[in-house]
């Protein structure tokens, strides 16, 4: 399987190591042979269709110069878009900084890949909370797959969890925390007695927080987390604009200490209940399976049958948000077998 990556950030990275790392054993274990071909940055790409050696890019990265100076297969200057239209391969990893006001540069990206006939796995929210709807209509008016089951729980598998164990059963509500930097800072205020202002420059201290955190503290990444859950599990076709959504600004400690008397706490869920999209500050039991602390992210699923499943996990990271990669990596290469096998037998 020929790759195309599309940003080498933290996840970027993450996605040429733990490809590196579990090469052999996924060559032999699933006859997955996966192969860099090109590796798009803001500044330009490096191309070798035989396939590139992520080492040899790290360290020119780590001597503070952009992956396009590579003196063999460098081409400094070509949009990732020329890339994706160029280079021959048959998936695309878009792992681009998140952008919910138009989405871009992600959303040329994914529609460039799906018009050249090529499958894409990103983890990148924004396309999917603007225009998940009419991107999973390209993609099947392409005939091609587009997975992207590190946007929502990184590493922790909870769209699959959802989509596949679960599939015997109806879902009737979803509830979670989806979004650990809230969630430091609710914890932080909770259980330390500290302010939300304190906190919040707490979790930037320690790189929970961006310096300007408003994505995650008024409720916008976890509303996009809402948006993908409704259309992929919930086959409820909404965008961004349908989530009603209230972040924690306006969380007081008095409000926490009111919850705590009631033995509750307060969180930040997203939730779909009734069909209804919704983000917004929480009053939830503290010995609930979904009452994580710190960074940690969880998520209930309400079933017909099997009740209530809940999910824990870390939300992010670089390695474990690549991991999610590779799982669509190989849900690919496993969809791709299959389609030849009916080839073969209807011919
Ligand atoms: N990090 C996590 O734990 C995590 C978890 C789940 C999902 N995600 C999502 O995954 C995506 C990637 O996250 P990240 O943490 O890896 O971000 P990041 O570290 O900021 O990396 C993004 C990369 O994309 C490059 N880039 C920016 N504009 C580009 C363009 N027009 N063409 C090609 N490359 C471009 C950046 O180059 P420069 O550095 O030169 O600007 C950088 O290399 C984001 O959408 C994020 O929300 C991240």
């Amino acid at each position: 399987m020929r790759i195309i990556l599309v940003g080498y950030g933290v996840v970027g990275k993450g996605v040429t190591t733990i490809i590196a790392r579990r090469y052999a054993e996924k060559v032999k274990g699933y006859g997955f042979n996966p192969k860099i071909v090109a590796i798009a940055d803001i500044d330009g790409a490096v191309i070798n269709p035989r396939g590139l050696s992520p080492q040899k890019l790290e360290e020119i990265k780590q001597r503070g110069y952009p992956i396009s100076k590579d003196p063999d297969f460098g081409r400094p200057g070509i949009p990732a878009l020329d890339v994706i239209e160029s280079v021959e391969a048959e998936v695309v990893v878009e792992v681009t900084p998140v952008n919910i006001k138009n989405a871009e540069p992600a959303l040329s990206h994914i529609t460039k890949a799906f018009k050249t006939g090529k499958h894409v796995v990103t983890t990148n929210k924004g396309p999917l909370a603007l225009a998940m709807p009419a991107l999973t209509e390209l993609a099947e008016y392409n005939n091609v797959y587009l997975r992207f089951s590190g946007t929502v729980g990184g590493g922790t598998p909870m769209l699959e969890f959802a989509k596949r164990c679960l599939a015997g059963d109806r879902i009737l509500a979803i509830r979670g925390i989806l979004n650990g930097t809230t969630n430091y800072i609710l914890t932080e205020m909770s259980q330390n007695g500290v302010g939300f202002q304190e906190a919040l420059a707490n979790a930037q201290k320690l790189g929970y927080a961006e310096r300007e955190p408003s994505m995650d503290i008024d409720g916008c990444d976890t509303a996009c987390k809402v948006v993908i859950l409704s259309n992929w599990i919930m086959n409820q076709k909404i965008t961004l604009k349908d989530v009603d959504r209230t972040g924690i600004r306006n969380v007081s400690l008095e409000a926490l200490d009111e919850a705590a008397k009631r033995g509750n706490t307060i969180k930040l869920i997203g939730s779909i209940d009734e069909g209804k999209p919704t983000v917004k500050p929480t009053e939830i039991p503290k010995n609930h399976p979904l009452c994580v602390s710190g960074v940690l992210n969880a998520i209930t699923f309400s079933t017909e049958y099997a009740a209530e499943q809940t999910l824990i996990g870390r939300g992010a990271g670089g390695i474990e948000t690549a991991s999610a990669v590779l799982r669509d990596l190989l849900d690919i290469r496993h969809k791709l077998a299959n389609r030849m096998l009916n080839n073969n037998s209807e011919s």
